[in-house]
């Protein structure tokens, strides 16, 4: 059986940076296998607890058995962080004394080929974090016109848009794309690596994934429904992967500065050391960028 496994990223720079309070509830917004959550227990004292919150039903289920050590100090609830408000109410939390996403998905994610999430593994084309979600990637590759799959996977960085695109809907009046294979192999063949550090696949993987759940929408919507329910002298800290997400956090946490009301306490992103790059690729693009409630 395989073992599943995920180290947090820039672990110690969350709990230096996110504690204020030595007490009330803190929120993991993306409880993943619950490291960062059980990171946040053992330095918290007893009177506080952590509200772990996962879209993926299997994650949530997986990270409630791990934490089951901590007791009532841990709540588990399934749900898209974009109801954070709505999450919260339906567990009776009405204020927080800090909060963090981990955006993404875990390494269980990539590493489970049925999930159909990573090129290094052949899988359905799917990339749902939540199953009961109706978009998938297959929908996506076998169903939308040329215009959005093209618009997608530009904006979401990749070059070659136009010549994947348009191979895709070739390959698809055949006989639809069904596997990650069979899409991986379409882009390695009409855009072949140069030289490029990362697979040509990735960033049409990326958008896939980007679109099918929705991920920029959540994470808007996300950060406007926590800011209310933080109290003073708190903080929301967000880590991000690639930089059209940082993006977005850059520009949301800025503007609530100028708003009033915020505080940056990170000016610049907090990026991991060598020596966690070194001994967790995943880490190397991570970015943490963490504001205060005034
Ligand atoms: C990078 S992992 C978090 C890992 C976690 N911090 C840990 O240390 O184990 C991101 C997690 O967030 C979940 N997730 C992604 N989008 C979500 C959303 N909109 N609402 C709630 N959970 C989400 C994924 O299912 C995944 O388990």
């Amino acid at each position: 059986m395989t073992d599943y496994t995920h180290v947090p990223v820039l672990a110690e720079e969350v709990v230096n940076l996110l504690i204020t309070e030595k007490k009330g509830t803190y929120v993991d917004a993306t409880l993943g296998m619950g490291g960062h959550t059980s990171l946040l227990l053992a330095a918290l004292p007893e009177e506080a607890s952590v509200l772990g919150i996962d879209w993926d039903p299997e994650m949530a289920a997986m990270a409630a058995n791990k934490l089951e050590t901590f007791g009532a100090r841990v709540k588990i609830a399934q749900g898209n962080f974009a109801n954070i408000d709505e999450i919260l109410a339906r567990e009776g939390v009405r204020s927080l004394s800090g909060v963090l996403f981990d955006l993404g998905i875990s390494s269980l994610h990539f590493d489970k080929p049925s999930r159909g999430f990573s090129l290094k593994h052949n899988g359905p084309l799917d990339m749902r974090i939540n199953p009961d979600n109706p978009l998938t990637a297959y929908t996506i590759i076998n169903q939308w016109p040329y215009e959005q799959i093209e618009h997608l996977i530009r904006v979401c960085g990749e070059r070659h848009s136009r010549r994947i695109t348009r191979a895709v809907l070739e390959s698809r009046r055949a006989k639809p794309l069904e596997t990650t294979a069979e899409l991986t192999a379409l882009i390695e063949r009409v855009a072949p690596a140069r030289g490029e550090k990362i697979h040509p696949a990735t960033k049409t993987f990326l958008a896939l994934r980007v679109a099918v759940n929705y991920e920029f929408d959540n994470l808007t919507r996300g950060i406007q429904k926590v800011m209310p329910l933080l109290k003073p002298g708190t903080r929301m800290g967000i880590i991000t992967f690639h930089s059209l997400e940082d993006r977005i956090v850059k520009e949301t946490f800025r503007m609530m500065a100028n708003m009033g009301g915020w505080e940056l306490v990170t000016r610049k992103p907090v990026k991991p050391s060598e020596e966690e790059v070194a001994s967790n690729k995943r880490a190397r693009s991570a970015k943490l960028r963490v504001i205060e409630k005034l």
